[in-house]
């Protein structure tokens, strides 16, 4: 992806603050089309808070985030799935008695066309749109490779597939930007190495990612921008390289204690 890509979203002097806690302190930084920016950062250091506000599930303290030139604040969480701004939770989210096909399938009505009400009462147009939920679903369950686990429940699939599990559903609402919150966390090895393998074929179809990872081999592997925070500040931006040689990255990092989680 070269560098000359479009920039679609900017987070333009976006602080947040809890009561006395400020956990965003004017951060700026520009995602560009098809790319993989990475937010990476101690533990406490925003980047969860972030992802919030980007997908308005948080509204910001102060400053605006803008997608495709369009300001963001205001729209709700809903609209902003429309627009293609589709997350993923650090705790993955599944509903454990469904099955795992069910889980896909309940993901995202939010971009089809047919209102609730028109759904219940199985209008041909509602009837076409379900049997299109349940094709979608089918394809993205194949797609991160859970398709032989497809009518077991959710509840029975192993952590890591639970995570390959919300990454489906946030597929099946056809995102332009995917967020995904720590997706390697508590992952095995292998595991991680599928996970990085299904995260560049998600960058190949086209979407846009936003990568919160706390794995530096994950992000040096699958970043082609990276922004640090700290104590809710941006402390760095560069190319991954650039990044991982950054002395006060580092030292930050190292300060931190314990952060492979
Ligand atoms: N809803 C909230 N109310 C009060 N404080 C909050 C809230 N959410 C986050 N914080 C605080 O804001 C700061 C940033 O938290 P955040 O969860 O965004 O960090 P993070 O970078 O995602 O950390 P981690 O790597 O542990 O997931 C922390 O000090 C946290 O305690
Ligand atoms: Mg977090």
């Amino acid at each position: 992806m070269g560098s000359e890509a479009a920039v679609i979203m900017e987070v333009e002097r976006v602080s947040k603050r809890f009561g006395g806690v400020t956990a965003l302190d004017d951060v700026s930084f520009g995602v560009r089309e098809g790319q993989i920016t990475a937010l990476i950062g101690p533990n406490g250091a925003g980047k969860t808070t972030l992802l919030s506000i980007i997908a308005g599930a948080l509204p910001p303290t102060a400053g605006e985030v803008r997608y495709r030139a369009k300001r963001l604040n205001g729209r709700s969480a809903e609209e902003r799935v429309r627009l293609g701004i589709v997350r993923t939770f650090q705790q993955a989210h599944i509903f454990g008695g469904m099955t795992v096909l069910e889980n896909v399938m309940v993901g995202c009505h939010l971009r089809g066309r047919t209102g609730l009400l028109e759904a219940a009462l199985r209008h041909p147009r509602a009837r076409r749109e379900e049997e299109d939920v349940y094709l979608d679903a089918v394809r993205f369950v194949n797609y991160v490779g859970l398709g032989p686990r497809s009518g077991d429940a959710a509840s029975t699939l192993p952590f890591g597939q639970q995570r390959l599990l919300a990454i489906a559903r946030a597929l099946a609402c056809d995102p332009r930007v995917l967020l995904l919150d720590e997706p390697g966390a508590g992952l095995n090895r292998m595991e991680k190495n599928d996970l990085a393998d299904l995260i560049g074929r998600i960058q190949e179809m086209g979407v846009t990612i936003i990568l919160v990872e706390h794995d530096m081999e994950l992000v040096m592997r699958l970043a082609d921008w990276v922004v640090v925070l700290n104590h809710g500040a941006r402390l760095a931006q560069g190319l991954p390289d650039e990044v991982r040689r950054n002395r006060a990255v580092v030292e930050a990092y190292l300060g931190a204690g314990d952060d492979d989680d």
